[in-house]
């Protein structure tokens, strides 16, 4: 791994033997970008950027006559607005003397060991061993704007990860008005781009189209990443499949308004610019101050989608997780909400929790609905403190300590951004809710968000939480926020500040998020937000794992996990059993297949299991134990990705997890819609030993519905069959025929 400025050409190098980024200084000191790939054995860089008059292309005066150099086609790290570039710029200011123009040009360069942390900002970490950083100094020419941006590049992972530090070196405040994380141009358009849409209960779904002419954008200006777009873009070559071809990815550390865009210009180059949404941003940058920028985390690959995932579920685990529970296998978790909503008491949980615990739950989650005098989501949120004496008569602690004595932790739900306006918090301090003078706010659930921007609503709020968390032995959280930022103001805040209000949020959630989590160090958090409306890395250097959707149909689930799995190992994502029903979709399916598709993640259920007839719940004990038996590769194992429910049949989804030691192979199939006389699906499996045999340790699906005693097929297993590891990848293995809906399939392996 290695960082190197070479004094000839003006290139910086910066590779890990596996992938490389280049970049240069032309002329008085712009600093262009040559290429982020493969790592080159040598690199003749005297024409990397071909240099051509093109009309229309303004040039700085001191190059007029040559009319070749030009901002609007050279290929940018940090592109501005007013120079000569006319594509999306990164960064927008209005200087103290009104006026937009910005040019950019280079003062000097730092090289060093590890990474420095970001200032209010979570961001990922290394030893000084797994990381090189260069941060290379920018100065306006007008000479009151510096812009260092700061690059790191990992041993471990194929990973550079960027961010800019933006400082006002003049007298009067400067009012920044976009702040983007990084400018990454590529010189072609020949690449499509995969972005991640979704809605509430159908997040993260995978959109890849080919690149067009001009800007497209995916953006939140919700206050939160939404459940509407996610932080992430990747571009690939057209031919690149799910194991191979050239893939670039994008993803944010940051949980607020982003703005992820790329730009097609008219010479065959593509531009993405990512970071703060710039819509309704406006920052003030006085004397001396600094803006530091969200981390974006750029990953290369030359494997395919699956190659850039591996990358990033790598480095979700190594660089963004960090506490006890980065290592520590996660509890089978069984959680109130669909069980009971708000209606319960201390007996009913402890009746829930004994029964999960008889089939060997681990967890017991009390959800919403237990503080204050709330029976309904119209109230009581921010009354942290406020006993529910209905229904927990000896408090937090009386139900604790009874589902301790039943051997199983205890985890408790709670939504500290929020409060309702039927509240004694709210009563008591109606500007502790952002919103704007002479607006009535609007609501969403019934509630109001909380002005994190302010210091006092912060320190009531740790110290409300932590008082509760404090109260018990508690040892889960699960963290939720059910609404977007509307109405976006502060009272506390003057009118030149008030477009901070949004970014300053968010920075008050990292705020709180670090003082709770830092003060029970010992907790396991889950984050939620309406299930994956803030599922990213920013909450993941908090929080190690987030409720993937609120959407806990087996169907729709299959295409939630997948369309995360781009970005997200396994691990971090909450995955449950619920009833059926489903409660959000209405669909009913086999037990078997929503356990085989909730066992992909961190596993646990949604529902009572005391309900279930005694035939099911015996079903349930052998889920879980199983579960139990393969948590380690299913949570710290490599994830590959085999079939698209995007893609081809649309019926059909698969995957497979491989131990980190290799020698535990689980694969996974789901076929949703059954079809008169399917065909035989054959998967070949991925990332094995040609060399070794691997004999089944458990081989399940669903048993056909008119199954015949005719057909031989009829129950067949193929525990203790060995097969060869070039035979399951080159050859593969058939899926069972099952002649039902939503049929589902678990095959694991063992290295002989
Ligand atoms: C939304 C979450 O996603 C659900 O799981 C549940 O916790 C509810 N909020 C509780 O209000």
């Amino acid at each position: 791994m290695s960082i190197i400025f070479n004094e000839q050409d003006k290139s910086f190098t910066l590779t890990n033997g596996r992938i490389q980024y280049v970049m240069q200084l032309f002329l008085e000191g712009y600093l262009g970008h040559i290429y982020f790939g493969k790592a080159l054995k040598s690199f003749n860089i005297k024409r990397a950027f071909y240099q051509t008059e093109r009309e229309g292309a303004p040039n700085p005066a001191k190059h007029a006559d040559a009319r070749i150099f030009s901002l609007d086609v050279l290929p940018q790290e940090y592109s501005v607005y007013g120079s000569g570039d006319f594509r999306i710029p990164a960064l927008e200011a209005t200087l103290a003397n009104g006026t937009t123009t910005l040019d950019l040009r280079y003062h000097s360069h730092e090289i060093f060991s590890g990474k420095k942390d970001l200032a209010n900002l979570p961001s990922s970490y290394a030893n000084n061993d797994d990381a090189t950083t260069l941060e290379i100094t920018m100065r306006e020419v007008a000479g009151d704007l510096e812009v260092v941006l700061s690059y790191t590049i990992f041993n471990d992972v194929d990973v550079i990860t960027r961010h800019a530090r933006i400082k006002n070196l003049g007298q009067d405040p400067i009012a920044l008005r976009k702040a983007a994380s990084l400018t990454l141009d590529f010189p072609t358009d020949e690449m499509d781009r995969i972005s991640l849409w979704g809605k509430h209960a159908f997040e993260r779904n995978i959109e890849r189209t080919p690149l067009n002419h001009g800007i497209e954008i995916a953006a939140s200006s919700r206050g939160a990443t939404s459940h509407q777009h996610q932080n992430f873009l990747a571009l690939c070559d057209r031919t690149t499949t799910e194991f191979t071809g050239d893939v670039w990815g994008c993803s944010l550390v940051w949980s607020g308004n982003f703005e992820a865009a790329t730009e097609v210009n008219s010479f065959g180059n593509t531009r993405m610019v990512m970071g703060i949404n710039g819509f309704d941003f406006k920052w003030m940058l006085n004397h001396d101050e600094t803006f530091t920028t969200p981390e974006a985390v750029l990953v290369f690959s030359t494997d395919g989608l699956n190659g850039m995932s591996q990358n990033y579920h790598r480095f979700v685990q190594d660089h963004i997780v960090r506490g006890v529970h980065k290592n520590a296998v996660r509890p089978v978790l069984v959680n109130s909400w669909e069980a009971a909503y708000m209606n319960f008491t201390e007996d009913s949980i402890v009746k829930f929790a004994k029964d999960a615990v008889k089939l060997g739950a681990e967890l017991i989650v009390l959800d919403d609905g237990w503080f204050g005098v709330r029976d309904k989501d119209n109230c009581s949120l921010g009354d942290w403190t406020i006993l529910n004496q209905k229904k927990l008569p000896n408090g937090i602690k009386g139900l604790c300590d009874r589902i301790h004595d039943l051997g199983a932790k205890f985890g408790l739900w709670v939504e500290p951004e929020m409060v309702s306006p039927d509240s004694e918090l709210f009563r008591a301090h109606p500007d502790w809710a952002i919103g704007v003078p002479n607006h009535e706010r609007y609501q969403q659930r019934c509630q109001y968000v909380l002005d994190l921007s302010r210091q006092d609503v912060r320190d009531y709020i740790v110290e409300s939480i932590c008082q509760v968390l404090a109260s018990a032995d508690i040892d889960y959280v699960k963290w939720d926020m059910n609404r977007n930022l509307t109405d976006i103001g502060s009272f506390a805040y003057g009118k030149e500040q008030q477009q901070e209000i949004a970014t300053r949020f968010v920075f008050g959630v990292y705020d709180i998020m670090k003082r709770i989590t830092e003060a029970f160090p010992n907790m396991l958090f889950e984050s939620c937000a309406g299930g994956g409306r803030r599922f990213d890395m920013g909450i993941l250097c908090y929080m190690p794992q987030t409720w993937t959707s609120d959407n806990t149909d087996e169907v729709c689930r299959q295409k939630i996990q997948y369309g995360t799995s781009l970005i997200f190992p396994p691990i971090t994502m909450g995955c449950h059993v619920s009833a059926c029903p489903n409660h959000q979709v209405g669909r009913s399916t086999p037990m078997l297949s929503r356990f085989i598709c909730a066992m992909s993640g961190s596993f646990g259920y949604e529902m009572d299991l005391g309900k279930l007839p005694e035939a099911e719940q015996a079903e349930v004990a052998q889920h879980i134990a199983l579960y139990k038996e393969l948590r380690n590769t299913i949570q710290f194992g490599n994830f590959y990705r085999l079939m698209s429910p995007f893609e081809g049949t649309q019926n059909e989804t698969a995957w497979q997890f491989v131990s980190k030691d290799g020698n535990e192979v689980i694969l996974m199939y789901f076929r949703n819609l059954c079809q008169p006389q399917g065909n035989i699906r054959k998967l070949r499996l991925v990332g094995l030993d040609e060399n070794a045999t691997y004999e089944v340790t458990h081989h399940m699906y669903n048993q056909s519905l008119a199954c015949n005693a005719l057909d031989y097929l009829c129950n067949y297993k193929l525990e203790g069959d060995t097969f060869s590891g070039d035979e399951l990848m080159h050859f593969g293995v058939n899926m069972d025929k099952v002649d039902r809906d939503f049929a589902a399939y678990l095959i694991s392996f063992k290295r002989k």
